[in-house]
């Protein structure tokens, strides 16, 4: 069907700006792993079946591309389960008037988040702070942000299962999610990613250790012991206090408000 014409794609760096700048460009965005075609001209302009061939050409080399490269036999050039590394620009010609170029089109890809960037951990001795930035958003909105944590396994030794970080959904305007109860003096393995309507995006996966400090842990258990030896007498006894001085004020209040109601009537008597 094809046979009889010259149809062709090169895949070609030099050149494309001068060529470039001539035509408009089209904007094109395709989920990763759909199909995409890409007409050459509008229908009427397209070559009839013994007109010469189409060319299509794209900046840059993609390797592996070209397998899932087609063009037609009308001229359109089809992109089967588009990938990330198809995103870029793509021009044609046609043969008979190779000057000019027909058609401009810059191909978006759209696919689930790219990594977190500068994703690092800054651990305390019983808590740690995850902290990241935000690289792209893969060309949806960002929905929310995942992080889990689990002890580093030793050497040889199976790890455990990640477990999650509440909320389990973090919105997607955060940059950071602190992570309570670790042991101090101990390594832990963090990851963390993003999701947009696509689904889950890369995993960046950060350790750390938490802190032994002497410090930290005494004033941890201080704080603790006096919880546990708190004694309810003596809240008793305080609240006691409070509501008594609170009560005598509230007499005392009362009382003087009688007297200023009560002294100018009475003065108003002896008048
Ligand atoms: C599409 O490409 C991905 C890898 O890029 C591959 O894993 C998948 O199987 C492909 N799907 C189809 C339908 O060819
Ligand atoms: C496509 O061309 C535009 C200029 O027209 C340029 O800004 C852009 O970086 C190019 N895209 C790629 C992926 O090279
Ligand atoms: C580990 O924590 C230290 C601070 O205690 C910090 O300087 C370092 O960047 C952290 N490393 C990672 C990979 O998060
Ligand atoms: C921290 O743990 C290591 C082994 O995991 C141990 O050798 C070291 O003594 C510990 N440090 C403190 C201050 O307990």
């Amino acid at each position: 069907m094809v046979g009889h014409k010259v149809v062709s794609l090169i895949l070609f760096l030099a050149g494309w700006q001068e060529v470039a700048t001539l035509v408009q460009v089209r904007h094109v965005a395709v989920d990763v792993g759909q199909d995409l075609t890409l007409a050459c001209a509008e229908e009427d302009v397209l070559p009839h079946t013994d007109s010469p061939g189409v060319m299509w050409i794209r900046e840059g080399r993609e390797d592996g591309q070209i397998k899932r490269l087609k063009v037609e036999s009308n001229g359109v050039l089809e992109l089967v389960n588009v990938s990330a590394d198809d995103a870029g620009n793509y021009s044609c010609t046609l043969d008979d008037d190779a000057d000019a170029v027909k058609s401009r089109i810059n191909v978006e890809v759209r696919t689930p988040p790219p990594a977190l960037r500068n994703v690092w951990v800054k651990p305390s001795t019983i808590l740690a702070n995850i902290l990241w930035e935000v690289g792209g958003t893969g060309g949806y909105p960002i929905i929310d942000f995942t992080a889990e944590y689990r002890l580093k396994p030793s050497e040889g030794e199976k790890p455990e299962q990640w477990k999650p970080i509440i909320p389990t959904h973090i919105p997607p305007n955060s940059r950071q999610i602190d992570v309570y109860h670790l042991v101090p003096n101990t390594t832990y393995s963090f990851r963390v990613w993003a999701t947009n309507q696509l689904g889950r995006g890369e995993i960046v996966e950060v350790e750390n250790h938490t802190h032994h400090s002497v410090e930290e842990l005494e004033l941890a258990r201080h704080l603790l012991a006096g919880v546990e030896d708190f004694d309810t007498r003596v809240w008793v006894a305080a609240v006691g206090i409070v509501m008594g001085t609170l009560l005598i004020l509230g007499i005392g209040t009362c009382y003087l408000l009688y007297r200023e109601c009560k002294a100018p009537s009475g003065g108003a008597g002896g008048d």
